[in-house]
C-alpha cells in the first residue's frame, strides 16, 4: 500500500507491538522476565490483556525471547485473551531495539497507529491505552505517557567502577523533567521510517523519533504502569493486582 492510499491515523485500526525478549538479569536469575509469574499468571499475560482491553486495539504482536517464541504462543493460546483482538508471536533480537523492530517487519499494512508496550509494565491501565491512542489519531506523529518526578535528578560523569563517588555535573530543573512510559504511541510510517534511519543505541522508541526532528508529545502517564525491573517491584505488582481484586469484586 503507497504512504498515499494508506488512511489516516484517525480511521486506521491500532496494532500493539510488546518486545519481551529480555533476561531481566535486574531481577535475579531464572524465567525471561516477561514469562514470570504475578500472581500466578506471567507477566506477559497481564501486558496483553493490558493493551487488549482497549477496544481500539485489534492485533498485538509479541516478540518473544530468540528461544522462546513456541513456548510463548502457546502461553496466549492457553489463557484468555479478548475474541477480537488478533496476536501474532515473533521471535526477538540481542537488544530492545532489535526486538521492536522484528515486531515491526511483521506488522500488516492497514495498521496505521502502532503502539509500543515493555511486557515489563504488566499493569498500565486502559485509561492511559486509549490517551496515547488519542493523541496519535489527533496528528501527533509520537506520543508518551510521562510522569512527573518526586526525586531531584543529578547528571553525573560516571565512575570508572560502581560504588566509586561522582562528580556532579548538572543539576536539571526537577519540573520540567518527566519519567517516560509506555505504550509509546506511534503514526506507523514515522516509527518505521525511524527504525530505518536512526542506529545509535536507544532506550526508548520516541527518543528515534525526535532525532529525526519531529515533535514528541507527553501525555499523563499513570504510576500503576511502573516498569517491573527488580525484585520489589514484583511485590509491588503483586500489591496492585490484590487491590485491583478488592475493588472489582473479583
Ligand atoms: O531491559 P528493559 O527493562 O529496558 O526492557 C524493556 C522491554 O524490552 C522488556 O519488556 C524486555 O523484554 C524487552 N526487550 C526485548 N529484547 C531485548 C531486550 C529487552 O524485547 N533484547
Amino acid at each position: 500500500m503507497s504512504d498515499e492510499s494508506r488512511p489516516s491515523p484517525a480511521q486506521t485500526p491500532v496494532a500493539a507491538v510488546i518486545p519481551a525478549a529480555g533476561r531481566g538479569v535486574r531481577l535475579g536469575p531464572g524465567a525471561p522476565k516477561a514469562l514470570r509469574a504475578l500472581n500466578g499468571t506471567p507477566m506477559l499475560i497481564h501486558a496483553v490483556r493490558a493493551l487488549a482491553a482497549s477496544r481500539h486495539v485489534s492485533l498485538v504482536i509479541v516478540v518473544a525471547p530468540p528461544d522462546g517464541a513456541a513456548e510463548v504462543k502457546s502461553l496466549l493460546d492457553a489463557h484468555a485473551l479478548p475474541e477480537r483482538t488478533d496476536f501474532l508471536v515473533v521471535p526477538g533480537g540481542d537488544t530492545r531495539q532489535e526486538s521492536v523492530r522484528l515486531g515491526l517487519d511483521a506488522l500488516p499494512p492497514e495498521y496505521g497507529v502502532v503502539l509500543v508496550h515493555d511486557a515489563a509494565r504488566p499493569l498500565v491501565p486502559v485509561d492511559t491505552v486509549d490517551a496515547v491512542i488519542e493523541a496519535v489519531r489527533a496528528g501527533a506523529p509520537a506520543v508518551v505517557p510521562a510522569l512527573p518526578l518526586a526525586d531531584t535528578v543529578k547528571e553525573v560523569e560516571p565512575a570508572a567502577e560502581a560504588g566509586e563517588p561522582e562528580p556532579v555535573v548538572a543539576t536539571p530543573e526537577r519540573a520540567r523533567l518527566r519519567a517516560v512510559q509506555t505504550p509509546q504511541g506511534f503514526d506507523r510510517a514515522t516509527l518505521i521510517r525511524a527504525h530505518e534511519t536512526v542506529t545509535d543505541n536507544v532506550t526508548d522508541d520516541a527518543s528515534m523519533v525526535e532525532q529525526l526532528g519531529l515533535t514528541v508529545v507527553a501525555v499523563p502517564g499513570h504510576e500503576e504502569a511502573f516498569k517491573v525491573t527488580r525484585p520489589l517491584d514484583l511485590v509491588l505488582a503483586e500489591a496492585v493486582l490484590a487491590r485491583r481484586r478488592l475493588n472489582d469484586g473479583f
